[in-house]
């Protein structure tokens, strides 16, 4: 169902590398809601080709950029630009990877080249994403800048590894850059804190099937499924929450302020 929340809007979407990937819902819904928009990956997810099919479907384009260069970044928003005729009303930055994780290095035994990799494709690039806009004056006032995080930012998951600290950094970004962007454009920056997910980089968790499981149990409402995520996405692009801004914003069925359920025991 359409409400023509994002109608004359425009956006650029990052991380749709599959129809599972919560990104690729972000995109159809923004899409159904009226904005047009770019979507952008890493060239190397670009050559799987899933998002081609997807820009087909929404009659838009797609532009490689690793997230990690600011001359890819220079470049999307630009480009970008050239294609709407103008500024950029949202961004949603969707990316996370853990080389440690991905190459099963334990926490004690991380390899620190791999980390700072991780650090930078998970969490420097959000950074560099906002400086570059900021430089180039690409956001229209009053537009709004996303990304995901997970609870691990604040509480122990051991499994999660180096993307703790990734996801603390990440919500770090988005409170000191909102600042600077409020006062700049009275554009919004937050972070959504989402449910473990069935994607490629949630199921890159050592024990993410149990951990889902175990996750949907504690939380009275169940997991948040990317499609819920995509809904919430698409209220904070819309002028419907202009004032929220520098915040960490739970979208996990009540999980963060579960101590014990007693469905997990059953
Ligand atoms: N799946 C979960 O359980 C879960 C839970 C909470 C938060 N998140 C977060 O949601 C976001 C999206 O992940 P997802 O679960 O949809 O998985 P996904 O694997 O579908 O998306 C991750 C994306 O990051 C992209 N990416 C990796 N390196 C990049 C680079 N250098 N430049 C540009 N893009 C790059 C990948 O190509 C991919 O599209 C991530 O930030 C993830 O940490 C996921």
């Amino acid at each position: 169902m359409s409400f023509g929340l994002l109608k004359g809007k425009t956006g650029i979407i990052f991380g749709a590398l599959d129809e599972n990937s919560i990104a690729w819902h972000v995109a159809e819904r923004a899409h159904e809601e009226g904005a047009r928009i770019v979507l952008t990956n890493a060239p190397v997810a670009l050559r799987m080709g899933a998002i081609q099919t997807l820009a087909e479907k929404l009659q838009t384009e797609v532009i490689g950029a690793d997230a990690t260069s600011e001359e890819d970044l220079e470049n999307l928003l630009t480009r970008s630009m050239e294609i709407f005729g103008g500024k950029i009303d949202f961004m949603l930055h969707s990316i996370g990877m853990s080389l440690n994780v991905r190459k099963k290095r334990e926490y004690t035994d991380i390899k620190y080249d791999w980390m700072s990799k991780t650090f930078d494709i998970s969490a420097i690039s959000f950074h560099k994403l906002m400086q570059t806009a900021y430089k180039l004056d690409a956001m229209n006032d009053w537009g709004s800048i996303l990304a995901l995080s997970y609870i691990a930012a604040q509480r122990t998951f051991p499994d999660y590894s180096e993307m703790a600290e990734s996801k603390a950094l990440l919500e770090s970004f988005a409170r000191s850059f909102g600042y600077h962007w409020a006062k700049k454009k009275n554009v919004r920056v937050n972070t959504i804190s989402q449910s473990p997910t069935l994607t490629t980089a949630g199921s890159g968790v050592k024990g993410f099937d149990e951990f889902f499981a175990y996750a949907d149990k504690m939380s009275p409402l169940g997991n948040a499924s990317a499609e819920s995520c995509a809904d919430y996405c698409i209220s904070l692009f819309s002028d419907l929450t202009r004032m929220v801004t520098m915040q960490n914003l739970f979208h996990d069925g009540g999980f963060s302020n579960m101590g014990m359920a007693p469905e997990v025991l059953e």
